[in-house]
């Protein structure tokens, strides 16, 4: 084994994808020694042809891999979620001892996380699951990692992740956020809104395009106008890049000559799956995981679109004052959807005893990750406030912000009502708003209905207990 030293390596990551890759260039550019392995022996020379450095190698052989590593040893899985973390785990096993610590950075499901840290604790091995969010140039050049698991084993690997990770004001977007399954489920709920905000970026998208009759080149404008302001953050930045890009095949607009039809890997269904067993309400992530399995059905939208044949008529009024006041419905659906989204990780703190620090999550969140925005500088700061805050909408800086841009959403749904084009993700956040404010909602006929047909019983504003009524009888 040429130039490669037996214990020598201070990290060894098992999967060179885009990701794993990426993450152990960038920790060899901060001065730690590490090891990759895979199968894939292209990919084994795809890091080593990248690595300029002396303390990157990388192994087809797991054994050989193994034995590079310094103990007690740091093993970093960067695989598919599921099946593959746990045929890894088996296969490395037989090769650890005691002590050694096991990192997940996939998107893991977090029981799944439960179950593997209970399991490998069982055997002596620590084992950490990171979400690990920016994508390839994130994990290159800084991403950000939500831990959980051990505390004493997160200290342990605390200062290659803090100089691995992207720096807000010199502060490392990286923190340990509880035991077991902490981070996964921070992440899990972080893909959540990044799909939330995806869906109604897209919406405004539409609107501009359909509603307006924008052109691409305008719509880039568009996009990069509203990121130099309150809706600055990393989605609405590649959004206005996107519209700019030409197709190298046909030198059109490449966002045109992409297929309408969204596809996902699980982590917004699971948040919308976990929320419904929490019984918390975040329309707007269930609402972006609709959109994108009805757009799978394309076939169906085509034949539907020959049966209805609406026209989407233009909208009436001024340009530049529509395009403001979709700006602003979009950034007060924005502050809807990560009010879902935190309102989530508050209640999931409390049932899975993560003990999660709200503020430390919405500040790891201001980089590296897909979902940085400005506006989590509001959200650290109304946890800051009061670190119980169930729901962002009762902050008063925050609600302070929605009333002034509700208008300006109450009126784009109007508009696109009117105009037929599809704007679920911007209704559903107007709807939650006005339903979370709202003193009196009429769940009390619900409660009648269920009791009328069901003998369910129902609750009374004027005493204590349960009620039945014979409804039907005179
Ligand atoms: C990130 C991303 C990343 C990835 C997800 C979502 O934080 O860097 O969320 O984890 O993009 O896999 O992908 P899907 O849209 O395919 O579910």
């Amino acid at each position: 084994m040429t130039n490669k030293q037996l214990q020598h390596y201070e990290i060894g990551m098992v999967g060179l994808g885009v990701m794993g890759r990426n993450l152990l260039l960038n920790m060899a550019d901060h001065g730690y020694s590490v090891a990759g392995y895979d199968q894939d022996q292209a990919k084994v020379e795809a890091l080593q042809k990248e690595s300029t450095e002396q303390n990157i190698v990388g192994e087809t052989n797991l054994i050989d891999f193994i034995a590079l590593l310094s103990q007690p040893r740091t093993l970093m899985l960067l695989v598919p979620a599921g099946d593959p973390v746990d045929s890894v785990i088996n296969d490395v096993l037989p090769y650890l001892n005691k002590g050694d610590l096991i990192i997940d950075a996939g998107n893991s499901y977090f029981k799944d996380t439960n179950l593997r840290t209970r399991n490998l604790a069982e055997q002596g091995i620590q084992f950490l699951g990171v979400g690990v969010s920016g994508g390839e140039q994130g994990a290159r050049h800084g991403p950000c990692f939500m831990f959980g698991g051990p505390k004493q084993a997160y200290e342990r690997v605390r200062p290659v992740f803090e100089a691995a990770a992207a720096k807000v004001n010199g502060d490392p977007c990286v923190a340990w956020l509880g035991n077991e399954s902490a981070g996964h489920f921070v992440k899990m709920v972080h893909n959540g809104i990044e799909y939330a905000v995806m869906q109604l970026i897209a919406e405004t998208y539409d609107l501009m395009k359909r509603g307006l009759g924008l052109n691409d080149d305008e719509m880039h404008d568009v996009y990069a106008l509203w990121n130099k302001g309150e809706l600055n953050g990393y989605l609405v930045e590649i959004t206005s890049h996107i519209f700019s890009k030409q197709d190298d095949k046909t030198g059109r607009q490449l966002i045109d000559e992409i297929l309408d039809v969204a596809k996902q890997k699980g982590t917004g269904m699971w948040t919308s799956q976990s929320a419904m067993e929490l019984q918390v309400p975040i329309p707007n992530i269930d609402l972006a995981v609709a959109m994108r399995d009805l757009s799978v059905f394309a076939k169906e939208r085509e034949q539907a679109d020959a049966i209805y044949q609406l026209a989407l008529p233009r909208f009436a009024g001024d340009r530049d004052t529509s395009l403001t006041q979709l700006g602003r419905a979009l950034f007060a659906a924005i502050i809807i959807t990560y009010a879902q989204g935190m309102a989530l990780l508050a209640v999931a703190s409390e049932q899975y005893q993560y003990h999660l620090d709200l503020e430390a999550v919405a500040r790891i969140w201001r980089g590296g990750c897909i979902i940085r925005a400005v506006l989590l500088e509001d959200i650290v700061a109304a946890f800051h406030a009061r670190p119980d805050l169930p729901n962002l909408l009762l902050d008063l800086n925050l609600s302070g912000k929605l009333m002034d841009h509700q208008e300006d959403l109450r009126q784009v749904v109007c508009q696109a009502a009117k105009s037929g084009v599809p704007t679920p993700g911007l209704m559903v956040s107007l709807g939650y708003f006005d339903a979370y404010r709202s003193i009196w909602l009429p769940a009390n006929l619900i409660q009648a209905q269920r009791d009328y047909f069901g003998a369910h019983s129902y609750e009374r504003n004027d005493a204590s207990g349960t009620f039945h009524t014979e409804w039907d009888k005179e």
